[in-house]
């Protein structure tokens, strides 16, 4: 055994970190402002143990996978069970719903989680042994958009960033086209086996797959020739495909189709995607999240029916890293007021919901009451900006944006609103 002297042993284990003070501020905004967004599309939350039983990850997240093959915490318990501290969300959630009978239920079931996971990894920024992920499933359902519900969501909850979000998407096709892509792409890297890199060579057999998005500066030019899912792909799946980018469209939620994106877990099939920023250098981040659809896993858990689901994970570790949510939770929220009680305000208010939807969660304040008990609740409940809408100037598009706080009371035209919160929220 590993001798550790008292001054390793005063430090946390590598890899794992203690929060407190701002930083856990920050973490527990995120994890609330994650879970309302989540709330409103529908998901409602569930916890399930930090361990599982090791076959639970070996069969759902895959031999010949670097999580089962290098990375996971196992431990045999004094009773002899074999037990994993899990490494991922989505294979636990799949035994839970399995366990309780969960198909038996109406319609598909949307679920959200979210906690501290474990993988043996070498340790650096934005990559530990104990990170934390926030989750969101859907399980029983092969309809394609619920794949864009989950993308739309996990988009919206980075979106509250304030960074600039790209999904990266691909499609794997099925179970089938899968499998026949797979011996196609073992047969090109046979072919140029001299030309990979080294640390790719063991994969041609296990997982060519993963080959496709190596880092090794050989295997990536030989790369740039392996043939592209894409084209193996059947009807079905095209169109399922097709599905999904054009909700995506309609939703102005930007997307690049990367045919090499193949996501390190076994158990997906059709729409894979991850979401990167970009790093203040202009380069690409590493995937601040990432999921994609598993029609087969519950099968492969030894479960008599199969179970259609998608899903996504967000690294909250990386996304608490490089972006800069706002400790302040109420400043997340921006309450309107109204002057005047008159209806057909509501028109513009519509409009202000419509232009600051992605970025503040907008509330009404009851108009029924005077203004200045509109203004008393302001500053009793300590939101920092709200807006008011004056009738003498909103038939020119314009609003009041007024902070009690800091030194603000303007008047603005509802298309600027967005970027004059985003600049303001940049400043503090
Ligand atoms: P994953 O891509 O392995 O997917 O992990 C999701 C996210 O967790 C990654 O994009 C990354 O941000 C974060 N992450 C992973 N490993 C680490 C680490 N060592 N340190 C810090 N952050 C990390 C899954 O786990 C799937 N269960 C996602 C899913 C849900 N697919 C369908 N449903």
């Amino acid at each position: 055994m590993n001798k550790k002297s008292t001054k390793d042993i005063l430090q946390a284990p590598r890899g794992m970190r203690d929060f407190f003070g701002e930083e856990f501020k920050k973490r527990k905004n995120f994890y609330k402002i994650a879970e309302e967004i989540s709330e409103r599309y529908g998901f409602s939350g569930i916890e399930t143990p930090i361990m599982e039983h090791t076959e639970i990850f070996q069969k759902g997240v895959g031999e010949g996978t670097d999580i089962v093959d290098k990375e996971m915490y196992n431990l045999t318990t004094t009773g002899g069970d074999k037990l994993t501290l899990r490494p991922e969300g989505t294979a636990a959630i799949m035994r839970a719903y399995i366990e309780h009978g969960m198909g038996s239920l109406q319609g598909a079931q949307m679920l959200y989680y979210s906690g501290p996971f474990f993988r043996h990894e070498r340790p650096q920024k934005g990559r530990y042994r104990q990170f934390y992920q926030f989750g969101l499933e859907v399980m029983g359902s092969k309809e394609a958009r619920y794949d864009a519900i989950i993308i739309k969501t996990g988009y919206e909850i980075l979106k509250s960033t304030d960074k600039e979000i790209i999904v990266e998407i691909n499609t794997l096709g099925n179970n089938e086209e899968r499998k026949k892509y797979v011996d196609i792409l073992r047969n090109f890297y046979m072919k140029n086996i001299d030309s990979i890199g080294e640390s790719d060579k063991s994969r041609v057999e296990t997982n060519p797959l993963r080959i496709l998005d190596s880092k090794d500066k050989n295997t990536k030019s030989v790369n740039e020739n392996a043939p592209s899912i894409l084209n193996y792909l059947g009807d079905d799946s095209i169109k399922h495909f097709n599905i999904v980018k054009k909700i995506l469209e309609e939703n102005n939620i930007k997307y690049e189709v990367i045919p090499s994106l193949v996501r390190g877990l076994d158990y997906y099939e059709h729409t894979v995607f991850e979401y990167i920023t970009i790093n203040s250098d202009g380069n690409k981040s590493d995937a601040l999240g990432g999921g994609g659809r598993y029609d087969g896993l519950a099968e492969t858990l030894g479960h008599n029916k199969s179970v259609p689901s998608v899903g996504l994970g967000l690294g909250v570790d990386r996304i608490i890293d490089i972006t800069d949510i706002n400790i302040d939770e109420k400043s997340n929220i921006i309450p309107i007021l109204k002057l005047t009680n008159s209806t057909n305000l509501d028109i513009y208010i519509k409009k202000i919901i419509k232009e600051l939807n992605n970025i503040k969660k907008v509330i009404i304040i009851n108009h029924i009451q005077k203004f200045d008990k509109q203004i008393k609740f302001i500053k009793k409940n300590g939101y920092r900006y709200f807006i008011i809408i004056d009738e003498k100037i909103i038939k020119e598009n314009k609003i009041i944006l007024r902070s009690l706080k800091d030194d603000i009371n303007e008047q603005i035209n509802i298309n600027e609103l967005k970027n004059r919160i985003r600049e303001i929220y940049k400043k503090l």
